[in-house]
């Protein structure tokens, strides 16, 4: 069966800079296919080629079947762009008939799609209203709206819950799942290890243009799972300080990050009580105590064996932690 996208050595430099370095991977049809990664790893440069904004500088890539430049892929795809394109000075109404005219539906369809869309995206009651006046929860789930007018099989989303309030995460999020209960594929960029795995049925880590991994959101709880962990500061810092953290029996591994010690754990629970024991024992006074969620830079290393480095930082920090996983 043809993929709903496929991806083949896709690459795209501005100038000497690679912000994405020969990628390739496949989506299937009726997947949600997450492409995770942090700040500048290269998600949205991907999402501008695959619908056609930017020209890659390398590689090629397919949308069901069709090259990604073509009109037939174009007539497929929907895209919602991490920067929001409706006009605030139009109404909700206004800006999704204006959408279905540039993709030229007659005006009985224009009608039709732009009520049953602002009836789906919760919108109805207030479709006359300058778009001004909207939350950005309301916009966004607008913009989601206009990039469904043309009936896309495959959806792109850039970052399609980023710094929207509790209650609209949850709303544009059942609404992705509903998108694709009927029918809709698709490619779904985040930042978010949560929202990954809550909605993706297969997740790509992105890292500095390269994909470190991918695989099902089973395997990145199972590394979120190893990846928690309780940060502690003593007020002494003894030499055997580390192998006698090691040996509480909670404890999976130290790390030393300036003053304080990254413990990781299964159990941050059992790992507290064991600290404060062990404080008491050795007469270490406790100066803080943290307990942390995993982070997507600690699984990104526990998956690949790779740091992530943040683009801008020095990448003398890149190195290999151990020989696991990796590419
Ligand atoms: N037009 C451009 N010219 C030069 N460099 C660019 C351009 N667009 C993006 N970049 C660089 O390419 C890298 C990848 O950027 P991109 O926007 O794809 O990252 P991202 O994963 O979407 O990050 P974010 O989570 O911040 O949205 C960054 O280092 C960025 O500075
Ligand atoms: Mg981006």
């Amino acid at each position: 069966m043809t993929s709903a996208i496929s991806v083949s050595e896709l690459t795209k430099k501005f100038g000497e800079f690679t912000a994405v370095n020969r990628i390739s991977f496949d989506v299937e049809v009726g997947e949600i296919f997450g492409f995770l990664g942090p700040n500048g790893a290269g998600k949205t440069t991907t999402t501008r080629m695959l619908t056609g904004i930017s020209s890659p500088t390398e590689g090629r890539a397919q949308i069901l079947g069709h090259e990604i430049h073509s009109f037939a892929a174009k007539e497929r795809m929907g895209v919602v762009t991490d920067l929001s394109n409706v006009y605030n000075d139009l109404s909700a109404w206004d800006n999704l008939i204006f959408t279905a005219k540039l993709y030229g539906l007659n005006r009985r369809k224009r009608e039709e799609k732009a009520a049953e869309l602002l009836d789906l995206f919760g919108l109805t009651e207030v479709q006359d209203n300058n778009v001004r006046e909207f939350s950005g929860g309301m916009k966004r789930r607008l913009t989601i709206a206009m990039a469904l007018v043309n009936d896309a099989d495959v959806l792109f989303l850039d970052e399609p819950t980023t710094a929207l309030d509790v209650q609209s995460v949850k709303m544009i999020r059942n609404l992705i799942l509903h998108l694709n209960e009927t029918g809709t594929t698709i490619f779904l960029t985040t930042h978010n290890m949560a929202e990954a795995n809550e909605l993706c049925s297969r997740i790509a880590i992105i890292n500095q243009g390269l994909i470190g991994a991918i695989g099902t959101p089973e395997n990145l709880k199972l590394a979120m799972d190893k990846m928690h962990s309780v940060e502690v500061a003593f007020d002494r810092i003894p030499e055997t300080l580390v192998s006698d953290l090691n040996q509480l029996s909670s404890v999976r591994e130290v790390q030393k990050r300036g003053d304080k010690y990254k413990i990781f754990t299964l159990t941050p629970a059992e790992t507290l009580k064991e600290l404060f024991t062990f404080s008491q024992a050795t007469n270490l006074e406790l100066m803080s105590v943290n307990t942390l969620g995993p982070s997507l830079e600690d699984v990104f290393l526990e998956l690949t064996g790779q740091e992530i480095v943040h683009r801008g930082e020095s990448q003398t920090r890149m190195h290999r932690r151990n020989n696991g996983g990796g590419r």
